[in-house]
């Protein structure tokens, strides 16, 4: 069976496309197949694998789903792109309830020849965020290692009670990554205690540090793998991904 896992935090700049990315490219290189879902529609994740974006976007088109994947250049990692738009969540916010079920049916039906599928959501908790969790099994969030890294998260979270309690009771959380940590910073340690306390045993042990690398690797269109192996940002996604295999 797949796992469907949606990468969300409203707030933006906090590492979910990094996480999506990074995470997925790991996932694939240990041997699962995966998918990732560009559901942004700044269509960030899209450009930053090199692959261009859809026509039109894909989850609002009657075509087959699958029509519009692509590989990337790491094997067993596929995408499903983006179509970059301005009107953002609008033309989901319209889709009846039936609609709405028939669209996670579809994302569902091409999640299941893949066996891990990750959701790259906008930072919002508009209605792409709520498809997103309508469709997911689990939920990952990214918080960001530094003074607001709690801001905004209860909403964030009585949003995932709502949508465990109403369209999908089979959600749950996968996880809590402490992303862009200064271990320099004087109070990181501070900051690492109280998401820790916040969220409980959901956070993963592994701290993903501010690594320059993440951010060249992003500028050049390449995973950290492929970009620097030995940097501290490839070995905390490994350790990530380890974690996140060990959670499924
Ligand atoms: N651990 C990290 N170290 C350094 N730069 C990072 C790290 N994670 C993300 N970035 C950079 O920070 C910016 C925001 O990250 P991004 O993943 O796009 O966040 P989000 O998708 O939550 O908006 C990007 O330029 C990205 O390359
Ligand atoms: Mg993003």
């Amino acid at each position: 069976m797949s796992r469907i896992l949606c990468v969300s935090n409203q707030k933006r700049g906090v590492g979910k496309t990094t996480t999506t990315l990074q995470l997925g490219d790991q996932l694939a290189r240990s041997g699962v197949r995966v998918l990732l879902a560009d559901l942004d529609p700044q269509g960030q994740l899209t450009s930053r694998m090199g692959i261009s974006p859809a026509p039109f976007s894909p989850l609002l088109s009657t075509e087959p789903l699958n029509q519009f994947i692509r590989p990337s250049r790491s094997p067993n990692l596929d995408l499903l792109p983006s179509c970059p738009s301005r009107t953002e969540n609008q033309p989901f916010e319209s889709l009846a309830n039936n609609e709405r079920a028939e669209l996670v049916d579809r994302f569902r039906e091409v999640a299941e020849t893949y066996d891990a599928v990750l959701c790259d959501c906008p930072p919002s908790l508009g209605s792409i965020t709520e498809l997103a969790l309508q469709a997911a099994e689990e939920i990952l969030i990214p918080v960001q290692g530094d003074f607001y890294a709690l801001e905004g998260l209860d909403q964030m979270v009585a949003v995932i009670r709502g949508a465990m309690q109403g369209t999908n009771p089979d959600l749950r959380f996968g996880g809590v990554i402490l992303t862009r940590f200064n271990a320099q910073h004087p109070f990181s340690n501070h900051i690492e205690q109280e998401v820790r306390e916040f969220f409980g045993e959901i956070v993963f042990d592994t701290v993903i540090p501010e690594d320059q690398a993440l951010l060249e690797s992003a500028n050049e269109s390449q995973a950290i793998f492929e970009y620097s192996i030995r940097s501290p940002g490839m070995r905390a996604y490994a350790e990530l991904c380890m974690e996140v295999i060990d959670r499924g």
